[in-house]
């Protein structure tokens, strides 16, 4: 039903928007400066996965009050969360189900606003509202609300991590960063905006980026157990990568290096709850720091380069500081 939603035609439509409001948010940012890149890119991606996967009417209602019940449901994605029950009186919990409530109110108010509407909109939000279950019947306004803050939720931490640390990647590796530079320039021309087709063209950017008893590889997992994969190890694995700590996108270029194995690469999960995400997470990813490429040049403050901050559920850069400059100001580098 959702990756219905999640389709080219909607893409096309979704470059444009998050390079508008990717413009429009650095403004703050001047024209050169430190700031905490992951704030941004945090701040940044729940304005753009708004605008594309809620519609225009949940963006214009995100003032302050909204983005602060959205922290309280994204504070509520912890591993406690994730080990307890979610009754427990945990203050975390408590503002999680508080702000849950809210925004599922303000949702049905969307919702029927649209459902009473003659125009006609071509979004997710509509590909909701008319869908089906097998058996023919409608979704309601709940699971609709539901499916709406899955989806928001689904790609918050996951795309701003991964925004985050691959803009401290180019800023550590120079080289790189005017190699994406001299490509967007290549791809896209002068003005270097991407369409949609040109954005699936640019290739360094984000490509590196049960019931009963089992056993697997050796191991008993008895019914009811839960098994985690780790792509942080998975994708360091010895026998499976070349150079495996090395941060290489270029050995996506050629044959993946891994392909051979069937999960040795899994960012986006495999199997049946695989990510269905990842194209708009691509889409939305490259979309964003090909406008920021194109601003500003970035560098490490003082040469820090994040260490990994293990507590959040997905790991997030430890005072993610960053130094840029604006392009068209340092004339040697643009
Ligand atoms: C770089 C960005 C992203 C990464 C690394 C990522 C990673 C993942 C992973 C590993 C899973 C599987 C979880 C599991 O096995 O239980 C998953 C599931 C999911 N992702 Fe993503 N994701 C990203 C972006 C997104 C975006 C932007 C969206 C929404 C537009 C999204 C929506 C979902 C949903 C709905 C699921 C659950 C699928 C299911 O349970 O059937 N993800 N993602």
């Amino acid at each position: 039903m959702l990756k219905t939603g999640l389709n080219i035609a909607h893409f096309k439509e979704h470059v444009k928007i998050i390079e508008e409001e990717t413009v429009e948010y650095f403004q703050r940012w001047g024209d050169s400066g430190e700031k905490n890149l992951f704030e941004a890119l945090s701040e940044l991606i729940i304005l753009t996965a708004s605008s594309c996967l809620h519609g225009k009417e949940i963006r214009g209602m995100l003032n302050e009050h909204v983005a602060q019940l959205y922290a309280d449901l994204d504070g509520g994605f912890s591993h406690e969360a994730w080990l307890l029950p979610g009754w427990l009186p945990l203050p975390s919990f408590r503002k999680r189900d508080q702000a849950h409530r809210e925004i599922k109110s303000i949702f049905f108010k969307v919702i029927q606003k649209r459902r009473q509407s003659e125009e006609t909109v071509d979004d997710i939000l509509q590909t909701l509202i008319d869908a089906t279950y097998k058996d023919g019947r409608p979704l309601n306004d709940d699971e609709i609300s539901g499916m709406l803050i899955g989806l928001l939720l689904a790609g918050q931490h996951t795309s701003s991590t991964t925004s985050a640390w691959l803009g401290f990647f180019l800023a550590k590796d120079e080289a790189l960063q005017e190699r994406c530079h001299a490509e967007l320039r290549a791809v896209c021309g002068d003005g270097m905006q991407p369409d949609f087709d040109q954005a699936r063209r640019i290739s360094h950017y984000l490509e590196y980026t049960g019931t009963s008893l089992t056993t697997a590889g050796g191991y008993t997992i008895p019914a009811g157990h839960q098994v985690c994969v780790s792509p942080t190890v998975n994708h360091r694995l010895q026998d499976t990568w070349v150079d495996r700590m090395e941060f290489s996108p270029d050995r996506y270029l050629n044959d993946n290096p891994a392909a051979g194995e069937k999960f040795a690469y899994v960012p986006f999960g495999a199997g049946r709850h695989r990510c269905i995400g990842e194209n708009f997470a691509y889409v939305q990813i490259k979309t964003i720091w090909s406008t920021l490429l194109r601003m500003y040049h970035f560098d490490l403050v003082d040469g820090y380069f994040p260490t990994i901050n293990y507590t959040t559920m997905i790991h997030t850069p430890h005072n993610p500081v960053i130094r840029y400059t604006r392009r068209d100001q340092g004339a040697a580098r643009s």
